[in-house]
């Protein structure tokens, strides 16, 4: 039904690829004022709201860190906006990407020396967890403290707008609120992602610093303190304030740089624009991806081009899909913890919203496939596993809840009963138990070849097919993406 939209132009395509080097200086520009309202909220706020990152929770459970650390504590150095820094050198974007690049990978950042940004979210896994591990193991010592929920890919977040409780898209039904959307995190709670990047940095779960100052050290003492002076000024350094902001915008404008976070590389993108036809397996895939009757998934994992963007697979809405509850994870061990997403405990700003337990983020499938661990408890460990979850939660919730001790299936397990209401029943769900599942085991396996057309190509394979022409240009991608998946197949 969709395949219509195949037909790109190739006004569309230059679009598309134009458009994420340009949000570069466009976010420079615009979130200059975002981020002056951003720091006065922190400040009005008592400055102890955590940012995107896991904080512990006041209910923490016992294996988590037992005291809340503020974010910006007071032996922390004034905040001072970050574009209304005066750097005595003002770098472009190419050496701020470099200088994030390195940062990025810069063990002594942390308490432990031993973990830096990649080592979570790894680039040869798509800026994902490099493992099979539901959450990630950080913290200031040797034994390292659990996190409470995936990590997630930190490729196309580009273009995440803001959270917002009321989203009303401008595209087609504009005058329909779609409900929360947007954010940094599962969550949303992170405004912008140099909001997030101080939440890792000083959670006592991820890099473990107690404070910026401490970060800063950190900094001046690390193998980046050249390269930092290099690109910013001689005495940037010596400020903390200007030192730390020069951190967080190093890091958030390589975040940005589309040829490591959003190359558009992907078998399906070349489908896109017309370059190479699907396999007849992954064409049916995408038929029932997009079947409002059957997977239904475009309905959120947005698959089409919108005003001349490839499609990211997510529309950033908060929904609850009730996925079973990890026992993988430490916290939940406890039985009274829950993580109900939007509505807390990491979240504290909704926390009166009922109606908003249970809600995560859509995450964008796009290479979905070099995952090990799926959704925000990572509770599941393989694709096939995750998709057949939409099709059989409704119809055979035995198959995926624990029963209690009288025998019945304690549904949505992970979610207080108070909240069951919040979860998700339009398709692919619905359906009584025992019923008829929306998709067939036929349709599932199809859906999980699509699936793996959204596989980026490894950067040096992109920048080769860029040169190539067409036909051959689709074999070598074909390959490429194939054998990662094959790897990655063979890693689970
Ligand atoms: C110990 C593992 C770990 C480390 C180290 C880590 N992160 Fe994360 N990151 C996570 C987890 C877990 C989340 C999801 C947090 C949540 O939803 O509460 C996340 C979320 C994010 C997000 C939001 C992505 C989205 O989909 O909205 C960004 C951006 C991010 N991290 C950047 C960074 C940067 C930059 C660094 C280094 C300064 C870093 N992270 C270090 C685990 C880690
Ligand atoms: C009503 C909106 C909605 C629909 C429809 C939907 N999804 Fe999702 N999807 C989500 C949300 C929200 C999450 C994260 C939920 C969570 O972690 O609790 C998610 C997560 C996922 C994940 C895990 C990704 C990751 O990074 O961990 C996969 C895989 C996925 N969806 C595939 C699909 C497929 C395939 C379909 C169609 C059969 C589909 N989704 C339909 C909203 C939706």
């Amino acid at each position: 039904m969709r395949e219509g939209k195949a037909a790109v132009t190739g006004v569309l395509q230059v679009l598309a690829t134009a458009l994420v080097p340009m949000l570069v200086p466009m976010l420079l520009l615009a979130l200059a004022t975002l981020h002056v309202r951003a720091v006065s909220a922190a400040v009005h706020d008592g400055a102890a709201r955590p940012a995107a990152h896991a904080i512990a929770p006041a209910s923490a459970p016992s294996s988590a860190p037992s005291s809340a650390p503020s974010i910006v504590p007071s032996s922390a150095p004034a905040t001072q906006p970050f574009y209304a820094s005066t750097f005595e050198r003002k770098p472009d974007t190419a050496q701020l990407t470099e200088l994030g690049r390195a940062l990025f990978h810069e063990p002594a950042l942390s308490a432990s020396g031993r973990l830096s940004c990649a080592s979570c979210h790894d680039p040869a896994h798509a800026y994902g967890p490099p493992n099979g591990r539901a959450v990630q193991w950080g913290g200031a010592g040797a034994h390292g403290v659990p996190g409470l929920r995936a990590v997630p890919s930190l490729m196309y977040r580009q273009t995440t707008p803001p959270f917002s409780e009321h989203f009303f898209d401008n595209d087609g039904n504009d005058a329909e609120d779609q409900g929360p959307t947007g954010g940094y995190a599962w969550d949303g709670r992170a405004g912008s992602a140099h909001e997030q990047a101080q939440a890792p940095l000083l959670s006592p779960f991820e890099m473990a610093n107690r404070d910026r100052s401490e970060v800063v050290k950190r900094l001046a003492q690390s193998p980046s303190a050249a390269a930092v002076r290099t690109t910013f000024g001689p005495h940037v350094l010596d400020d903390p304030a200007m030192a730390w902001n020069a951190l967080v915008l190093a890091l958030e404008v390589f975040q940005q740089s589309p040829r490591d976070f959003a190359p558009f590389s992907s078998r399906y993108d070349d489908y896109l624009r017309g370059k190479l036809t699907l396999s007849p397996a992954e064409a049916r895939g995408l038929r029932v991806f997009n079947d409002a009757t059957k997977g239904n998934c475009a309905s959120c994992h947005i698959s089409d081009v919108k005003r001349g963007a490839f499609p990211l697979f997510t529309d950033m809405g908060h929904i609850a899909l009730g996925v079973p509850r990890n026992p993988a994870i430490p916290a939940n061990r406890q039985a009274s913890w829950y993580d109900l997403g939007l509505c807390g405990p990491l979240r504290e700003d909704l926390k009166q919203h009922a109606d908003y337990c249970g809600r995560f983020k859509t995450p964008s499938l796009r290479n979905v496939a070099t995952r090990q661990v799926f959704f925000h408890n990572g509770g599941m460990t393989r694709l096939d596993q995750a998709v057949r979850f939409y099709a059989e939660r409704d119809v055979h919730p035995e198959r995926w809840y624990p029963k209690d001790a009288k025998g019945r299936v304690r549904t949505f397990d992970d979610l207080p009963a108070a909240y069951h209401s919040n979860v998700n029943r339009e398709p692919p769900f619905g359906g009584a138990p025992g019923g008829h599942a929306a998709m067939s085991e036929q349709d599932i396996a199809d859906v999980v070849a699509f699936l793996k057309t959204l596989t980026d190509a490894p950067i040096g394979v992109a920048a080769k097919r860029a040169q190539t022409k067409s036909a051959t240009t689709a074999t070598t991608a074909t390959s490429a993406t194939s054998a990662t998946s094959a790897k990655n197949a063979a890693a689970r």
